[in-house]
C-alpha cells in the first residue's frame, strides 16, 4: 500500500514549492516543464555510434532536465529511471510518472464508449479506480485520462475513447472517470493523477480524419465541447492535455485565449497543462510558430506549462525566450509551481520509488476480473430482438455455432490503447460460451472470413500482436461454405462481426462504416440457413447495419468488451443479466448521414423527412439513447411540482417506469428538455437527467429529476454570454431520446 503523503494542506504545499523554486535555475525550471517518452524497446534499432532515444533520455535524466516520464510500465525500470532522475538533480525532485492508462492497466476494461453506454457513473468510476491501483501498483502517477472530447462523426477512430455524442452524459461520465483514478482528492493512496484530454475541439476534425483542424463555433464550444472538462476540472483533475490541432486556425497548444482566458479564468482550471506529443514541436510544423524557440515561448505565454516530448524539447529553448523577454520569469515560475505542487501532493519527495514485490499481486487480484465482467455486463446495447430470440435457453439447445474470426481473437476482444494486457487470461466469446454451457452442448466454431486488414498500417503495429494475421492456406470460398455447413446444422448460430481493434482508435478514421472484409456477406450466408441468428457486434463505433436490423433477429452490441468479455457476453445470451446499456451516440444508417445528432435544431421544415435527403430517411438507424432489454418496460403518470415557475426556480419532474415482464432488468430512465423560444433557437430536445434503475418483475420505480437554472441556461451567441430565458418548456421522460411521455410548463419572466 502507498503511504498517504505526510503534507497536505494547501499552506504546506506552497511553502514546499515554494522553497523549491527559489533554489532552481532557470534550466531546471525548464526540466520540470518537460516530459519524456522514454522508449526502452527501440534501443537496440539505431545506426551505429548514434545515441538511442532511451539513451538521449537517461542524458537528460542526469543534468536535471526531466520533469515526467511516459511510457514506463515495469516497476523496477520505473525505480531505476527515478534514481537517475534524483540523482540527477540537485535538489532531488522526482520525475511523475505518466502512462495511457485508458480503459484498464493490466485488467481492460470496456472500451471507454462501451463504458459510457452503461450510463452507469457507479460502474465507470469503479472501473477507473481499478485502473488506477494496477497503474500505481507498478509505478505509474498519472493517467492520460479521461479523454472527454465530444464526437459526433463515427468517422473520427477517436470516438472510441469518448463518451458519444452529447454533453450530458459526456459530463457525468467524466467525472465519474476522473472520481475513479483520483479517489477522494489528489494524492490518495492506490490512485492516480486523472489527465483528461484533449482541451479542446479535437473531436470535431474536418471529415472526421485524425488530427485535422476543428472549426467550431463559440455558441458549440460553450454548450458542447467545454462542459465534460468543466465536469472534469469541477471533479478535482490535476491536469489536462492540450490537443493538437488547430482550433479555429489557432493551434490549440499556442491558443492564449483557449489555455488561459477560458480554461483557467473561466472553467477555473488549477492544474498543470501537458501537451499532446509532439504538440510544442507542431506549433512549427502548423506553420505557426517561426522556430522551435518561438514555439517554446508561445506554448508556455499561452498556459501549456508541460512539454511531452520524444527528444530535442522545444523546451530547451525556454531558457533563451526568457532571455530575450518572449515569456516573463513569471509565467515560468506560475507553470513550475503547477508541476511541482502536484508532486508535493502526490507525496513524492517522501516515497518516489515503488515497491516491486506487491506490483504482482495487485496485478493478479481477481477482484479486479469481476469488475471488468461486470462492466462488460452493463455496457452490452440490444439493438435488436425479434421474436425474443435472446436470452438462449441453455437446456433447449443442443448445439451452437459460434462464427467469425473476431469470435475467437483475444487481442480484438481487449480493443486498442492496451499495452500491459495478458492474452492468455482473456476471455474471447467463444471461450465464455463454451464456458457456460458447459459439456452438455455441442459448440464448435468456424471463422468464414478471413481477418480483414487496413489499406494503410496502424500506428500501433511497433507493438505485438497490434494487426491480425493473415492466416496462410485460407480458402475464402471454402471457409464460407464451411461456416455455412456449421450453421445449417447447428441449433443457433451466433455470429461476431465488426471492426479489428486496428481499425479504429488514434490514427485509425475510416470514410465508410461498412464492415470491413466480407463479414456481410458472411452475415447473409448464415442468415439464408434459416438457422436462428444472433448477432455480436464488437467495435467502437456505428457500422452500416442496415441490412441485419432487417434480416437478423438478435444484434447485441459487446463493443470490445475486455478481458472478462467472454463470460459477461456469455451471461448476457443466457439470461444470466438482460442488457441494459443505451447508446451514447445516434447510429447513422450510412456514413453519408455523418454527423447525425439527436439534439440539433429545428429547421425550415421539420416535419418534412423527404426534403432532407431524397434517398434515404433523415432519421439514424438506431437514436442516441436506445436499448433494448429483456424486461418490458413501460413509462406513465409523468407529473410536475408546478407548471409554471421564475427563472431562478427549479421544478421537480417524476415518472414511473413499469416492468411487466416477468424478468427482472434494468432500464436507463432518461429526462429530455426542450425550449420553444428564447433569445437563441434550442435543440429540438437535449438531455438533462437520466437514471439506470433496477425494475424487479411486475414492479414499478418512480424517478425523480429535477429541473433548474443550471439545466436551462446556455450560450447564446446573440448576447456572447449565458442566458436563462423565460419561455415554454416541452419535457419528455422515457427510454431513448425519441421518448412520447411529455408534459409542459412555464418559465415566468422575472
Ligand atoms: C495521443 C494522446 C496520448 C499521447 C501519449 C498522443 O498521440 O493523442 O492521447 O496521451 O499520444 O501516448
Amino acid at each position: 500500500m502507498t503511504q498517504q503523503p505526510s503534507m497536505t494542506s494547501d499552506a504546506d504545499v506552497r511553502a514546499r514549492v515554494e522553497s523549491l523554486l527559489t533554489e532552481l535555475t532557470t534550466p531546471e525550471k525548464a526540466g520540470q516543464l518537460t516530459q519524456y517518452f522514454y522508449l526502452g524497446f527501440i534501443r537496440n534499432e539505431v545506426a551505429d555510434g548514434a545515441p538511442s532515444q532511451p539513451e538521449l533520455v537517461e542524458a537528460a535524466l542526469t543534468r536535471g532536465g526531466v520533469g515526467s516520464l511516459l511510457f514506463l510500465m515495469d516497476p523496477a525500470e520505473i525505480n531505476r529511471l527515478q534514481r537517475l532522475t534524483i540523482e540527477g538533480n540537485r535538489l532531488d525532485i522526482p520525475a511523475l510518472v505518466g502512462f495511457d492508462v485508458i480503459h484498464g492497466f493490466r485488467t481492460i476494461m470496456p472500451v471507454p464508449i462501451a463504458m459510457a453506454a452503461s450510463w452507469d457513473p457507479s460502474i465507470i468510476e469503479q472501473g477507473q479506480a481499478v485502473a488506477a491501483r494496477e497503474a500505481r501498483s507498478v509505478g505509474i502517477h498519472w493517467a492520460f485520462a479521461p479523454m472527454v472530447d465530444l464526437a459526433r462523426d463515427p468517422r473520427w477512430g477517436r470516438i472510441i475513447e469518448g463518451a458519444g455524442e452529447d454533453p450530458y452524459l459526456a459530463s457525468s461520465v467524466a467525472a465519474a472517470q476522473v472520481r475513479g483514478f483520483q479517489g477522494a482528492r489528489l494524492g490518495s493512496a492506490e490512485r492516480v493523477v486523472a489527465g483528461p484530454k484533449h482541451f479542446a475541439g479535437y473531436g470535431a476534425a474536418l471529415g472526421g480524419r485524425d488530427y485535422d483542424e476543428s472549426n467550431i463555433s463559440d455558441a458549440e464550444l460553450w454548450n458542447t465541447y467545454f462542459p465534460p472538462f468543466k465536469a472534469a476540472i469541477d471533479a478535482g483533475a490535476g491536469t489536462i492535455m492540450s490537443a493538437y490541432m488547430d482550433l479555429n486556425g489557432v493551434p490549440a497548444a499556442g491558443n492564449r485565449w483557449l489555455l488561459s482566458d477560458v480554461l483557467r479564468d473561466r472553467l477555473g482550471f488549477n492544474g498543470f497543462v501537458v501537451s499532446d506529443a509532439q504538440a510544442v514541436h507542431d506549433l512549427v510544423t502548423h506553420h505557426f510558430a517561426a522556430d522551435l524557440s518561438d514555439a517554446a515561448g508561445r506554448a508556455l505565454h499561452a498556459g501549456n506549462d508541460m512539454e511531452m516530448t520524444f527528444a530535442d524539447p522545444a523546451f530547451d529553448h525556454l531558457t533563451a525566450a526568457v532571455e530575450d523577454g518572449r515569456v516573463s520569469v513569471e509565467t515560468l515560475d506560475d507553470a513550475v509551481r503547477r508541476v511541482l505542487a502536484i508532486k508535493v501532493r502526490l507525496g513524492l519527495f517522501e516515497e518516489p520509488y515503488v515497491d516491486e514485490d506487491t506490483a504482482a499481486e495487485v496485478l493478479a487480484d481477481p477482484a479486479h476480473r469481476e469488475v471488468a465482467k461486470m462492466a462488460a455486463q452493463r455496457s452490452a446495447v440490444l439493438l435488436r430482438n425479434e421474436g425474443a430470440l435472446l436470452p438462449l435457453a441453455v437446456d433447449q439447445l443442443n448445439s451452437i455455432a459460434v462464427i467469425g474470426p473476431l469470435a475467437d481473437s483475444p487481442r480484438d476482444t481487449l480493443g486498442p490503447w492496451v499495452f500491459n494486457y495478458d492474452l492468455a487470461e482473456t476471455v474471447t466469446v467463444l471461450d465464455g460460451i463454451k464456458a457456460r454451457v458447459g459439456d452438455g452442448v455441442r459448440v464448435e466454431f468456424a471463422p468464414g472470413v478471413r481477418p480483414a486488414q487496413r489499406r494503410y498500417p496502424s500506428m500501433f503495429d511497433m507493438w505485438p500482436d497490434n494487426s491480425p494475421v493473415d492466416p496462410a492456406d485460407f480458402d475464402d470460398d471454402d471457409e464460407v461454405a464451411k461456416a455455412v455447413e456449421l450453421a445449417a446444422s447447428s441449433d443457433v448460430a451466433v455470429v461476431v462481426a465488426g471492426e479489428w481493434q486496428n481499425m479504429i482508435g488514434e490514427g485509425a478514421s475510416r470514410c465508410s462504416l461498412e464492415l470491413p472484409g466480407r463479414q456481410l456477406e458472411l452475415i447473409q450466408a448464415v442468415v439464408a440457413t434459416g438457422t436462428p441468428v444472433v448477432l455480436l457486434i464488437m467495435n467502437g463505433r456505428p457500422i452500416d447495419l442496415r441490412w441485419p436490423a432487417e434480416h437478423v433477429p438478435a444484434i447485441l452490441d459487446i463493443w470490445y468488451p475486455g478481458t472478462h468479455g467472454g463470460h459477461a457476453v456469455a451471461a448476457l445470451l443466457f439470461g444470466d443479466d438482460s442488457p441494459g446499456g443505451k447508446l451514447p451516440f445516434s447510429w447513422p444508417r450510412t456514413g453519408g448521414q455523418v454527423p447525425i445528432i439527436y439534439n440539433h435544431t429545428r429547421s425550415h421544415d421539420p416535419e418534412n423527412q423527404g426534403r432532407r435527403y431524397w434517398d434515404i430517411e433523415s432519421t439514424p438507424l438506431f437514436p442516441f439513447g436506445y436499448g433494448l432489454s429483456y424486461g418490458r418496460f413501460r413509462y406513465h403518470d409523468l407529473t410536475l411540482s408546478s407548471d409554471s415557475v421564475s427563472p431562478d426556480n427549479t421544478i421537480t419532474v417524476s415518472a414511473t417506469v413499469t416492468n411487466s415482464s416477468g424478468r427482472a432488468a434494468e432500464e436507463v430512465v432518461q429526462l429530455y428538455l426542450h425550449q420553444r423560444y428564447g433569445t437563441s433557437s434550442r435543440p429540438v430536445r437535449e438531455l438533462k437527467g437520466f437514471e439506470r434503475v433496477a425494475v424487479e418483475p411486475g414492479a414499478s420505480v418512480t424517478v425523480e429529476f429535477t429541473v433548474g437554472p443550471a439545466e436551462r441556461s446556455y450560450w447564446s451567441a446573440a448576447t456572447h454570454d449565458w442566458v436563462i430565458d423565460a419561455s415554454v418548456f416541452d419535457v419528455w421522460v422515457g427510454g431513448d431520446s425519441t421518448a412520447g411521455l411529455q408534459a409542459t410548463f412555464t418559465v415566468t419572466p422575472a
